[in-house]
């Protein structure tokens, strides 16, 4: 039987991103995330393909990825300052979850479904580690539509691609809201 959780209730009405450049020290221990991974892992997916996989990346691990941030903006010309806010995510970070989105043979499951089950595990990722009280934010940046990036910094088989990064550590600072959607200019209601 179905209760109604109103301190749930409250958290999605409220609840918002940290940017990930406002997160510091400490970031959630192994043992503090597998909760946040259990219930992102409990997300929507048509004829259970799991079409979705977690890559956590460490501190240890920040330096590397922000060098291979460095090399594909050289290799793809971009601007210095692109590439300079590229790999600041990984310059800052204190630890990110790769949702990584797998295509799966489905005979039944159109591919797109597995790209919105995908998002939908990095939105609940997002909300498990905000209800737990850690600051967090999606983010993917130009790095992670990158082939040869995704390849030398996750290994990422041709079939897979990254959905989003969430960044998770702890609340350096709380940012005003910002604006939000007016509900009833993206609401049709439909009764017959
Ligand atoms: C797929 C996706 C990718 C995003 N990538 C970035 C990004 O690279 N940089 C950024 O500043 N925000 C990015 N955002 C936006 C933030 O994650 C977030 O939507 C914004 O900070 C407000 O979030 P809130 O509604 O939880 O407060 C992205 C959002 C999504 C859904």
């Amino acid at each position: 039987m179905l209760t109604r959780n109103d301190a749930a209730l409250d958290f999605l009405l409220s609840r918002r991103s940290r940017p990930a450049k406002t997160l510091v020290a400490p970031a959630p221990s192994r043992a503090e995330l597998r909760p946040l991974l259990t219930a992102a892992a409990r997300t929507p997916d048509h004829g259970k393909l799991e079409p979705w996989r977690f890559i956590v990346v460490e501190k240890g691990a920040m330096a590397r990825l922000a060098q291979l941030t460095e090399e594909a903006g050289e290799r793809l010309g971009k601007p210095a300052e692109e590439i300079a806010k590229g790999r600041s995510q990984f310059d800052l970070g204190q630890l990110a979850v790769v949702v990584v989105e797998i295509q799966k043979d489905s005979p039944k499951v159109p591919a797109l479904e597995m790209t919105y089950s995908a998002g939908a595990v990095c939105l609940a990722l997002l909300n498990a580690a905000l209800a737990a009280g850690w600051g967090a934010n999606w983010l993917s940046g130009w790095m992670s539509h990158d082939r040869g990036f995704c390849e030398a910094a996750f290994d990422l088989a041709p079939h897979e691609r990254i959905a989003g990064l969430i960044h998770i550590a702890t609340e350096g600072a709380v940012p005003p809201d910002r604006p939000r959607p007016d509900l009833d200019a993206l609401t049709t209601w439909v009764d017959a």
